[in-house]
C-alpha cells in the first residue's frame, strides 16, 4: 500500500487526541483503517472509556466492533465530539476532496454532526489546488443517463467508477459515482460544487469546505505535523 508508513503515523499521532469518555466518528478508507486500530490499541492500553465510535460506512464499523470499540450507529447519536478520517486531497485552506473510497456523503453528514473534524494524510495528499486527481460526485441511479448528460453539459468530463470486474461501483447509500477529472486543477471548488449540487440526482460531490479543523500530516521520513 502506497505511503503506509506514513498513513500510520498520522493515524497514531490522530488517535493520541482522543480525550476519555468521548464520542468519537470514525472516516473510511486505509488511513482511517490504521486510526481504528492505533484507536482500539489506545482506547484498551489507556482504559479511554469511550462513550461510543460511529462509523461512517460497514467495512469501518465491523473493523471497530472486532476490535472492541463501543460501535453506535449514527441514528442513535446526536452528538460527536471528533471525527476522524483521511482524505484524497488537501489544499493550503483545509478544503477537501473525498470520496475515494466511495463513503464521502456519510463522512460528510459525519463531519458536519461533529464538534470537529481531523484529517489524518499522508503527505501525498497535499496539493496546492484541488483537482490533481479526480473528483468523485455521488449520483441516484434512477435516471443516472439524464444526470451525466447534464453534468456533462456544464463542461465536466468524466466516467462512472467501475469495479474491477468491470460492474458499476456502488456507494455505501447504493448510488453510482461519477469521477470528473479535470485538466488543470480547479481555480474556484466552490463555484464547482454549487454548480453541481444544484442537479436533480446530484446527491453531492467530495468537496469539503469549512470542515476540517486540524490536518495531521504524516510523512514518510517518521516526522509528523498537526497544520
Ligand atoms: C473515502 C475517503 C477516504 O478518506 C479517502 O479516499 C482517502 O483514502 P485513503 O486513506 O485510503 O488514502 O474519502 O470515501
Amino acid at each position: 500500500m502506497a505511503n503506509e508508513k506514513a498513513k500510520r503515523i498520522a493515524a497514531r499521532e490522530a488517535a493520541k487526541l482522543i480525550q476519555p469518555k468521548t464520542v468519537v466518528g470514525l472516516g473510511t478508507g486505509s488511513t482511517a483503517t490504521f486510526f481504528i486500530e492505533e484507536l482500539a490499541q489506545r482506547a484498551e492500553q489507556e482504559q479511554l472509556q469511550l462513550k461510543a465510535v460511529v462509523p461512517s460506512s460497514s467495512r469501518s464499523g465491523e473493523l471497530a466492533k472486532s476490535l472492541g470499540l463501543p460501535v453506535k450507529d449514527i441514528n442513535d447519536v446526536f452528538n460527536i465530539d471528533i471525527t476522524v478520517d483521511g482524505a484524497d486531497e488537501v489544499d493550503p485552506e483545509k478544503r477537501l476532496i473525498k470520496g475515494r473510497g466511495g463513503a464521502h456523503v456519510r463522512e460528510k453528514i459525519l463531519a458536519s454532526s461533529s464538534q470537529e473534524m481531523v484529517v489524518i494524510a499522508d503527505e501525498s495528499k497535499l496539493v496546492d489546488a484541488l483537482g490533481v486527481g479526480v473528483l468523485p460526485v455521488e449520483v441516484v441511479v434512477f435516471g443516472s443517463p439524464a444526470t451525466r448528460l447534464k453534468i456533462e453539459n456544464l463542461g465536466y468530463k468524466g466516467a462512472w467508477r467501475m469495479t474491477e470486474e468491470s460492474s458499476f461501483f456502488l456507494t455505501e447509500n447504493g448510488n453510482f459515482l461519477y469521477d470528473i477529472s479535470f485538466d488543470t486543477p480547479m481555480t474556484d471548488p466552490e463555484q464547482t460544487h454549487e454548480e453541481l449540487i444544484h442537479l436533480p440526482g446530484v446527491v453531492d460531490t467530495g468537496l469539503f469546505f469549512h470542515l476540517a479543523r486540524r490536518i495531521v500530516i504524516g510523512w514518510n521520513d517518521g516526522k509528523h505535523e498537526i497544520r
